[in-house]
């Protein structure tokens, strides 16, 4: 079992832990404030919820939680430290001397640090090869970037290390070639909180305007395809060379304030958290959370269908969290098909739900069309078989709405072929939360030419493996309920 060690529980230590934990990983975190645990629980919460949504394959079993006195005992055999306390470089550097005496030689010692580079926190620390900076951002538990910096003297196989562990937990590790303060990302947030101020306190905009003119324009925009792409499409076909002679000399009127920074003075603080206030204090700080996640959770996810950006970087998670399992495989590597067979594993992700909470109707389509899909893959009819100019179609399908189901439950689909012949593939699915029958769905599907569109047989191979199946569900009863019309029902 690999274990993480948690140093700090806060707003980013938290999220570091629900991220490991929700991976499988054992977590143990260390913070002198005694309510610590108290703190974690709802950031954990948060992350049960939002984070299972990502991907169409179900995450590992959740690791072990527990919370410990010293760090020495925290550290122990961990395979990965992250470092989340205040931010003081001499106490960063003091913790660090205390996990090096206790932590193993070849774990990973990261920092989530927002501005300090990996020189300056090495100082001087017992094996300053081992320290590097993985810098996180809020919810650490949803956003897939992680700056991961070293300084000259970190070890590049620990680095490299560290990047392939990232990656199994569905982050992108972004390396920054160059160690400066505040790394890359914060830099942008910065000259951009830096303008912000300014067109506040020149009162040219409120705190809502200047919201509004990101979320409704520049910010969607950057979400999908960041500062240089964007600008490469607004050069039309010339691209990045035309936008560039059309808005380079904008550079020398004086738009912006540049390095300027305004006075943080109590009236400036007033100003700013007043208009904050009229802005957004109707809404608690947790249903602003949890708008916050249920928005990045389904912008994310429209990413994912287009796999694109951070939506690729979910779907890299997914290809990982398939492999080695059924999920993954082709049916001639099952030993065992001699009953139903798994087809979708997963979470329902919270934009699966109509307004009662519960899993929309047109849903229990997708996971069952996801299932025929699975088992179409599983056979040889795969997305490179189907460029050779044959797939299955539906003709038919009967679903069965048997019980309930809400957002976050893990939900199996298992798969009986009742006849799979020449063209016909007749498919029985049904749908679990645990031993609980939450539906079934029934189709029944023909072997199409691409090209005539008129049915077809499928490759040999394909048969080869369906008849396999076939063959072996023959003997099975059939599903209570497999063939009924609409409104029978025992
Ligand atoms: N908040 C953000 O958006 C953000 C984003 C990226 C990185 N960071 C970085 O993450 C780090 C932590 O920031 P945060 O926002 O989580 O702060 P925080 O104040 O929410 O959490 C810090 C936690 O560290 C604990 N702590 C204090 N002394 C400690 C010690 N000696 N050993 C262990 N724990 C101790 C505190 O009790 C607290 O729970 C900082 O370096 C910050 O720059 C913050």
């Amino acid at each position: 079992m690999k274990t993480a060690a948690i140093i700090g529980g806060g707003v980013i230590g938290g999220g570091w832990a629900a991220r490991f934990l929700l991976n499988g990983w054992d977590v143990r975190v260390f913070d002198p404030d005694p309510e610590a645990e108290a703190k974690l629980a709802p950031v954990l919460a948060q992350a049960r919820r939002a984070l299972p949504s990502l991907t169409d394959v179900a995450l590992p079993p959740e690791g072990q939680l527990t919370f410990h006195d010293t760090m020495s005992e925290v550290v122990k055999g961990a395979v990965w430290v992250q470092e989340s306390v205040p931010e003081r470089l001499e106490l960063k550097q003091k913790v660090y001397q205390t996990l090096q005496a206790a932590m193993d030689g070849d774990a990973i010692l990261a920092s989530s640090t927002s501005g300090f580079t990996p020189s300056q926190l090495q100082g001087c620390a017992t094996r300053p090869e081992q320290i590097m900076v993985c810098h996180p951002f809020n919810p650490v538990y949803l956003m897939p970037l992680i700056e991961v910096v070293p300084s000259p003297v970190t070890d590049l196989a620990l680095v490299e290390k560290a990047e392939g562990i990232l990656r199994s937990l569905g982050h992108y590790p972004l390396r920054v070639r160059k160690e400066i303060d505040a790394h890359i990302a914060d830099r942008f947030l910065e000259a951009v909180w830096r303008e912000a101020l300014w067109l506040v306190k020149d009162g040219v905009a409120t705190t809502e305007e200047i919201d509004e003119a990101i979320r409704m324009g520049f910010g969607i925009r950057w979400a999908q395809m960041g500062l240089f792409d964007t600008y490469r499409t607004a050069g039309g076909d010339a691209g990045m060379r035309h936008f560039m002679a059309q808005f380079g000399p904008c550079l020398q009127s004086p738009w912006t304030k540049l390095m300027d920074v305004p006075e943080f003075t109590d009236e400036l603080v007033d100003l700013i958290a007043g208009q904050s206030d009229a802005q957004s204090g109707h809404m608690t700080i947790a249903e602003m959370l949890k708008a916050r996640d249920d928005n990045l959770v389904g912008m994310m996810r429209s990413l994912k269908a287009n796999d694109w950006g951070a939506g690729a970087v979910m779907n890299a998670h997914e290809a990982s969290l398939r492999a080695g399992t059924v999920l993954g495989a082709h049916a001639d590597e099952l030993e065992d098909v001699s009953t139903p067979i798994q087809t979708v594993r997963r979470a329902v992700p919270l934009d699966w739900t109509d307004y009662n909470g519960h899993m929309n109707e047109a849903r229990y389509l997708q996971a069952f069309g996801d299932a025929t899909d699975r088992f179409m893959a599983m056979i040889g009819c795969d997305a490179d078989y189907i460029a050779t100019g044959g797939s299955y179609f539906t003709a038919e399908t009967h679903i069965r709405h048997v019980d309930e189901v809400h957002a976050g439950a893990v939900i199996d689909v298992r798969t009986q072929v009742l006849v799979g012949a020449g063209k016909k593939l007749h498919l029985f699915h049904e749908m679990y939360e645990g031993e609980r029958l939450l539906a079934t769905g029934e189709h029944f599907l023909l072997h199409v030419s691409l090209e005539t569109r008129r049915p077809s047989d499928p490759s040999a191979a394909i048969l080869t493996s369906l008849e396999r199946i076939a063959t072996a569900h023959s003997a099975l009863t059939m599903p209570e309920g497999a063939g009924r019309a609409v409104g029978q029902r025992p």
